[in-house]
């Protein structure tokens, strides 16, 4: 055993792993993290087995939100999956390594492309509420980042790349199926901050003065870690309020909810469809 197999993070990555693998009878090969707007994938799976969050070694112990936080494993346009129903966000207290562990346990678990959605609040004047924004770039203003600490060499280089988070390919699918199939989509820059608070009005016009079309409290820390272990990341946010200066509003969750249902028919066919032209 060498010293890093003795790192405790990579000793609970490990145990994790394989109590999934030893209930498995196939290898996924595609990752889904289901945020909001995404919640119906699991209808269009055949779902073979569902593992809750509570009852895997070293997941995190849930908050209210990610209560319900369960694996689901199947079958999606002919592709094995595994689905993250409900994520960890850095909000709810855990520090980043445990936000992304589920991403380091599906990379094991055999995973070759990410697939992650996401609400979030549009920036660009140009969006509409229920709008699909494909992402294209992010900006991370997190404080605190996954890598950060001991690399973890067998899992990944020291100063990852970054000049392609999200993969050009899947991009480029995505605006062909878009105009085959008349789904409307915005491509766009994703900005992940903490939260949980929304932003003041100052804080939304200097995200859009540095470059971001659409603001959201996820995303960036799953796709840092995907991306250090090479995996091709395809990520979408379902615009759910508007926040240029003159439009910012009160909104509620019920808002976010409601405008991210909208999204949701659009981002379920498109991810379906992009699954189905995997390799
Ligand atoms: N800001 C941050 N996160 C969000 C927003 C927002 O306006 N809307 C949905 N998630």
């Amino acid at each position: 055993m060498t010293e890093q197999n003795e790192n405790p993070y990579l000793k609970q990555l490990k145990e994790s792993i394989l109590f999934l693998t030893n209930q498995l009878s196939e290898i996924p090969r595609v990752g889904i993290i289901q945020g909001t707007g995404l919640g119906k994938i699991v209808d269009e799976m055949t779902v073979h087995k569902e593992i809750s969050y509570r009852d895997i070694p070293h997941f995190p112990e849930s908050t209210v939100e990610s209560h319900a936080g369960k694996l689901v494993f199947g079958v999606l346009e002919g592709k094995q999956v595994v689905v993250m129903k409900g994520r960890y966000h850095y909000y709810e207290g855990y520090d980043m390594k445990t936000v992304t562990f589920p991403v380091r346990v599906m990379k094991g678990l055999g995973i070759e492309h990410l697939f992650i959605s996401n609400a979030a609040g549009g920036l660009n004047p140009a969006y509409a509420i229920g709008d699909c924004m494909v992402i294209e770039d992010h900006i991370d203003l997190f404080p605190e980042n996954p890598l950060r600490g001991r690399n973890l060499d067998n899992l990944g280089v020291r100063f990852p790349d970054m000049s392609e988070p999200y993969s050009l390919k899947l991009i480029n699918q995505a605006k062909k199926i878009s105009s085959a199939h008349h789904l409307p989509l915005q491509y766009g820059v994703y900005v992940g901050l903490q939260g949980p608070n929304l932003e003041t009005r100052a804080e939304y016009r200097y995200l859009r003065t540095i470059g971001a079309d659409a603001v959201g409290m996820s995303t960036v820390p799953e796709v840092i870690v995907a991306r250090h272990m090479d995996i091709p990341v395809f990520a979408i946010s379902a615009i759910t309020d508007l926040c240029s200066p003159h439009m910012v509003k009160k909104i509620s969750i019920a808002e976010v909810i409601e405008a991210a249902a909208m999204a949701e028919p659009t981002m379920t066919t498109l991810i379906r469809l992009i699954i189905q032209q995997l390799p």
